[in-house]
């Protein structure tokens, strides 16, 4: 490997020295999978610094996705974020979010790369990627994920890459990279199975624009999941018996369709959940994240492979792919983020996508992002563009918060990001209500019905009663009353459920 020749060799803080207040810096990382991190890190010590003595210092920042503690957390920290874009997880900057000191843009992750590049992210200062190398010729071999990295790279004014020594080279094998060109001049993407290849395994940087390399040498700092509790175990039960149910009927094939599922520990269930149903035949996934529960059931044969553009798997899990890398390496593509959630491609491979709710309304309009239609919880992620466009579309959440002071079942969802011409399965660990085929009077009866906990189903049967008339009933005097108890009390029901009162939320939720 040839990293040092011809671009400078620089500690994180010389790198720093070179962004200014007000920047837009992006980020490598797709989750905390391949996320930048020697600079980020340093980026918030200066801020914290520049503000001791009295200056500004706040950047506006990139990823592909969420980024883990070394970007979002650290820097949110020191203060160090006045914008941010396309998704977020981390509590800090969530507190900022919500408290409009840091301007959020939640996005579809898919679009991120065309809107870079037609500038509606204003001109990007600074990349900052990680890589295993780079060549003379400005090839630049990714970490364990793609993301957004190839556009920032095309797009940004100046590039910084962090070389990981602690990441294999041999990622390399896994990444799949292609930048469709503008319309009108896109072709068709010949994707035809979730393991087709169209690219090549690096990314291109003009080597005029790299100001430097930085090293680190720092695994990705990947959360475990906690282990799935009864009411996780019950979601993925219900899921499986549908799926198989389905196959049987004849309306998903012998040899299934490629899955995708969302974040978290109830779609990890989920995955374990179908990876043990002897009903369920082997199976590939066109997905966004490769998560730990894939390893396992990639080894005994149950996932055939799988199409993503992130290893967001912890470092034990990392390690056994990197034993058996010949085995894996056959069987994981690692894409940009345009191309993992590219609304054609899933819709010609007929996914069936499974996605994670705070709270769906009784006609299957799902909120994932923001609390009382206010506050926002990480984004919209991926999400929308696997619902939208898969050939069944799955949500799932517990019919209950906060040991049943939350109904995820309300009236009407008061932020709507995937809405009902797209949902068409809503499953808690109640049941499951099949919305296909349904006008919105038999939806409403059957997700209340079926999801929602027996605690809330006489309020919600009595709001779909005295509601008024109309193609879908609603009442709009009553239709966030759950909600504005919520706010007030600390529970939508306070004569059935009484919150302990130090639980009790202010009137503004921030
Ligand atoms: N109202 C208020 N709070 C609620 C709530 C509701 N209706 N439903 C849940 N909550 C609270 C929970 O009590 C929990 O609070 P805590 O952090 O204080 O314990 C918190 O919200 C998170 O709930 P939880 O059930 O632990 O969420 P999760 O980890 O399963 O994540 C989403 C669920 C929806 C937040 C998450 O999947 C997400 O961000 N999705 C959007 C992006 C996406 O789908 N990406 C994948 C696409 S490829």
């Amino acid at each position: 490997m040839n990293n040092a020749f011809p671009y400078p060799t620089l500690s994180a803080q010389e790198a720093v020295a070179m962004i200014h207040d007000g920047n837009t810096v992006s980020f490598s990382g797709f989750t905390p999978a391949g996320s930048a991190k020697a600079v980020p890190f340093a980026l918030a010590e200066h801020a914290e610094h520049r503000h001791a003595q009295g200056h500004p210092f706040q950047i506006r920042v990139l990823t592909g996705a969420s980024s883990g503690f070394s970007i979002d957390e650290r820097l949110a920290r020191a203060e160090a974020i006045s914008w941010r874009a396309p998704y977020q997880s981390g509590k800090t900057l969530r507190r900022q979010i919500n408290n409009q000191q840091v301007e959020y843009v939640d996005m579809h992750l898919s679009h991120v790369p065309q809107t870079v590049a037609f500038g509606f992210f204003k001109t990007i200062d600074l990349a900052v990627v990680e890589a295993t190398e780079i060549t003379a010729d400005g090839r630049v071999y990714l970490t364990t994920s793609i993301g957004a990295s190839p556009t920032y790279l095309r797009h940004a004014r100046k590039v910084i890459i962090e070389i990981n020594r602690n990441q294999s080279p041999r990622l390399r094998e896994m990444a799949d990279i292609l930048i469709p060109p503008t319309p009108p001049h896109r072709s068709p993407l010949n994707i035809f199975d979730p393991l087709t290849r169209i690219g090549v395994p690096y990314a291109v940087v003009d080597p005029k624009k790299v100001i430097g390399i930085v090293e680190n040498n720092e695994p990705d700092d990947v959360a475990s999941f906690t282990a799935s509790d009864g009411v996780g175990h019950d979601i993925a039960r219900h899921v499986t018996r549908f799926l198989a149910a389905e196959m049987h009927a004849g309306r998903i094939p012998a040899g299934f369709l490629p899955l995708q599922a969302g974040v978290g520990n109830v779609a990890n269930a989920v995955m374990a959940a179908l990876g043990d149903c002897p009903d369920i035949p082997p199976f590939a996934m066109y997905t966004e994240v490769f998560q730990d529960a894939l390893v396992d059931l990639m080894i005994r044969g149950k996932l055939t492979g799988a199409s993503a553009t992130a290893l967001n798997i912890t470092t034990g899990c990392l390690a056994q792919i990197l034993d058996q890398f010949d085995f894996f390496s056959q069987r994981i593509v690692l894409r940009p983020q345009e191309i993992s959630n590219h609304p054609g491609v899933i819709r010609r491979l007929g996914v069936i996508a499974m996605n994670t709710a705070i709270e769906a309304d009784i006609y299957g309009n799902v909120n994932s992002s923001h609390l009382f239609g206010m506050d926002i919880m990480n984004g919209i992620g991926g999400s929308g563009e696997f619902t939208r466009n898969s050939y069944l579309s799955i949500f799932m959440t517990p019919s209950v918060a906060k040991g049943g002071l939350i109904s995820a079942i309300v009236p009407m969802c008061p932020h709507i990001d995937n809405n009902e011409h797209s949902v068409q399965v809503l499953v808690t660990e109640q049941g499951l209500a099949d919305l296909r085929g349904l006008g919105p009077m038999q939806r409403a009866t059957r997700i209340i019905d079926r999801c929602a906990h027996p605690a809330y189903r006489d309020y919600l049967q009595g709001y779909l009663q005295t509601a008024r008339s109309g193609h879908i009933r609603h009442d709009l005097s009553r239709c966030f009353e759950l909600h504005r108890n919520l706010l007030e009390t600390g529970s939508m029901l306070p004569d059935l459920f009484t919150p302990p009162a130090e639980t009790v939320q202010p009137a503004s939720p921030s």
